[in-house]
């Protein structure tokens, strides 16, 4: 998924001057956009600097290499929150001893939104006249957001529902703990300056079993071998088609599932039958528990003004 944003996001810089052939690239990454911008890189001449989450397996961490990206890792952990804080403070560390360093800032900058313009496109074409409900995992918030706003913008009756796990600021389930293991690519610890929470009609919280359900049940019935935040966005998208079975539904599967081969596919028979599953229906955030919430979002309206004024639009690094 993240090729088409990385790709157009890297050609925008250098079409603008930003960064010239030879510049290195930094950022923070659960994974999938890492190797979207090593692939950028390569195509581009540049070099690129990832500063890795735990989630990142061998697979990947052995293509990084062979395309000449540089991977830290952070350590092993099951806290999405420590995972992020000690990201952060690293690429802070890092341009502080590379100034020249261009930092993406794939959570904050809306360059990431303009390679999502051909998707939108190539969705509008293939639904003429009807209307959509879009269902996607919020990470930085690019993918959905940008979908919606190409989308609303070219005309299209867009129902936009946004995916989150249990203990992410993004949303307000921070007070919410999952014991499990992280889904990765969704949720957040810090604000994300990229997350237009105005955009979204709906949101759904999903802790790792629900979503472990959604992939399994993915696969089972529609042979799609998918991740889990993919999981968590098709149980959400079921879900919302049973209750307005107008709209045409489309989700977004943001990886493959390799990575959950052992974690989540592996247990496949713990995985509870969708039928059996349903939201819990919240109004607030203050609301939420586990395993399963949905909540209407459009009155949130404000939810994230304050925590978009925390985040800096130059300067300092904050993701
Ligand atoms: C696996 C996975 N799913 C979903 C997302 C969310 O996408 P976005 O950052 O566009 O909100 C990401 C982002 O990194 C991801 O890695």
């Amino acid at each position: 998924m993240k090729v088409v944003s990385a790709l157009a996001a890297v050609r925008q810089l250098l079409e603008r001057g930003t960064v010239r052939p030879g510049d290195t690239l930094l950022d923070s990454s659960s994974g999938i956009y890492a190797y979207a911008l090593a692939l950028a890189c390569h195509r581009h001449g540049l070099r690129c600097h990832i500063v890795g989450s735990t989630t990142i397996d061998e697979v990947l961490r052995t293509q990084l290499a062979v395309l000449g990206a540089r991977l830290e890792q952070m350590p092993p952990s099951d806290d999405l929150k420590l995972d992020q804080r000690r990201r952060v403070r690293r690429v802070r560390e890092i341009l502080a001893e590379h100034p020249a360093y261009h930092w993406m800032r794939q959570y904050h900058d809306d360059i990431h939104y303009l390679g999502y313009r051909a998707v939108a496109a190539s969705v509008a074409e293939e639904t003429p006249g009807q209307a959509l409900t879009l269902v996607g995992g919020v990470g930085s918030g690019a993918s959905t957001g940008a979908l919606a706003r190409y989308l609303r913008e070219g005309g299209t009756d867009l129902c936009l529902v946004g995916v989150q796990p249990f203990g992410s600021v993004t949303f307000g389930s921070e007070r919410v703990t999952d014991p499990e293991i992280i889904i990765a690519g969704i949720g957040s610890s810090i604000p994300m300056g990229n997350v237009s929470h105005t955009s979204y009609d709906t949101v759904h919280w999903t802790a790792f079993d629900a979503a472990l359900a959604g992939s399994v049940d993915l696969l089972r019935r529609h042979a799609v071998f998918a991740g889990l935040s993919t999981g968590a966005a098709y149980l959400a998208a079921r879900w919302e088609h049973r209750h307005d079975p107008e709209r045409t539904v489309v989700f977004i599967a943001a990886d493959t599932g390799h990575r959950y081969v052992d974690t989540v596919f592996g247990r496949h028979r713990e995985a509870v039958p969708l039928e059996r599953l349903a939201p819990r229906t919240v109004t607030t955030p203050a609301e939420l528990a586990l395993p399963w919430c949905r909540m209407e979002w459009s009155g949130e309206r404000g939810f994230g003004e304050d925590r978009r004024m925390a985040v800096p639009v130059t300067g300092a690094p904050h993701g």
